[in-house]
């Protein structure tokens, strides 16, 4: 037998941490007990009355059938009505939110839906690996735009207007930014917009931090009112716990939903009753459930921030979202190495800011996704191997 792979498959590699737990899972195997700093999947529980609505509605008998593409109705509603009271973004629940299994699954149904072969995407070096994957997947060319730290990870537009070309159709933009930490500046923004509208160019801003470590949560949207070219992704994985759910949702205008739609909904088929109830439930929560998260995550982060000064990286203590984003020591050639080191001799994983493009060659990420004792029993190991 010789079968071949499809050509798009060799655009991609497996997903850096699809491979990495496979490693930190024979390791564990082997009794190492490895403390993993590495992937942003909260820890904390979801609101127990979110709980309640899954458990309660999938105890009925009538709500295991196949659902709407769309979502149902209360489930927009509960979207556009919790855009409005956190971004103050207007949305009209009919026609311009789409419910996602994720919003990393709408970075695919976008991706598809619009790059024909060869048309180039503006993508951040450092970004998230996905916009790459999924840019390669579609046919796409991957255009790297860069953050720099000079530039507090902000958006260089001089190089942006040199990058753009004919075939320039997609830009990914990533405020609250991960993996850098940065909030975004709004004025940047402003005139990257305008600079798309006569460029012609779609903008899918990827939004699921704003509401972690974050005082002024906001909407890309509110830049383009009438939603003419940006288009946002935003997820309840982070702000709500529910990472394992899956549930994402598409702000966009309505021809931009139906468009994407057309492709999705040959793909997957409408979630799962129950988890559109319980997301319901999740979306009508107060201030107070993310002030909440947000106290511990501030402890945490104080602890990262101890455990960074232990092997002597830089960061800074203004970012927002679910890591710290840390220079590694001049002395470290590399941030994989810098990983390795690490997870060989003290069994604790951080991420090598390598994975999220060359820009992040000398950073590591670490995730607040721990919680104290873990981070406390992490820094010992680490004060252990210093000494030795
Ligand atoms: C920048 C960014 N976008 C999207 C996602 C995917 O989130 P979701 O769980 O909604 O698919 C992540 C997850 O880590 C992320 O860091």
């Amino acid at each position: 037998m010789n079968i071949q792979t499809a050509n798009r498959i060799n655009t991609v590699n497996e997903y850096y941490f699809s491979k990495k737990m496979k490693e930190i899972d024979e390791l564990n195997k082997v009794g190492k007990k490895v403390i993993n700093l590495g992937i942003g999947s909260p820890d904390l529980a979801p609101e127990l009355g979110v709980v309640k609505a899954l458990t309660d509605s999938a105890n009925a008998f009538n709500n295991h059938a196949y659902q709407s593409y769309k979502g149902i109705p209360e489930l927009r509603y509960a979207m556009a009505n919790w855009y409005n009271s956190i971004y103050e973004i207007a949305i009209d629940s009919n026609h311009e939110v789409l419910p996602l299994i994720g919003s990393k699954e709408g970075i695919m149904h976008i991706s598809m839906t619009y790059l024909n072969e060869g048309d180039e995407v503006l993508v951040p070096n450092p970004g998230y690996p996905t916009y790459t994957s999924a840019t390669n997947l579609a046919g796409g060319k991957v255009v790297h735009y860069n953050l720099d730290e000079s530039n507090d990870w902000d958006i260089n537009l001089k190089e942006i207007e040199q990058l753009i070309s004919a075939k320039t159709k997609l830009m990914w933009v990533n405020y609250p930014n991960m993996p850098t930490g940065a909030n975004g500046n709004w004025n940047t923004l402003k005139q990257l917009i305008a600079l798309a509208k006569s460029n012609n160019i779609l903008i899918c801003n990827d939004n699921p931090y704003s509401l972690t470590l974050n005082d002024t949560p906001k909407s890309l949207l509110e830049l383009d009112p009438n939603k003419k070219v940006v288009m946002e992704l935003n997820s309840l994985s982070k702000s709500h716990n529910m990472a394992g759910w899956r549930l994402g949702m598409l702000v966009a205008n309505q021809s931009r939903i139906d468009e994407i739609l057309k492709f999705k909904s040959n793909m997957d088929s409408g979630m799962f009753l129950p988890v559109q109830h319980a997301a319901i439930k999740a979306l009508e929560l107060g201030k107070d459930w993310y002030k909440s998260n947000n106290l511990i995550y501030e402890e945490r982060r104080k602890k990262v921030w101890e455990l960074l000064d232990v092997i002597k990286c830089k960061y800074s203590k203004n970012q927002v979202g679910m890591f710290v984003w840390a220079k590694i020591p001049e002395s470290i050639s590399n941030s994989t190495s810098f990983s390795d080191l690490l997870l060989y001799n003290t069994k604790v994983f951080i991420t090598p800011g390598s994975i999220f493009g060359s820009k992040g060659g000398k950073f590591i990420r670490v995730s607040l996704c721990n919680n104290i004792e873990t981070l406390d029993e992490a820094i010992t190991r680490i004060k252990k191997f210093i000494a030795q």
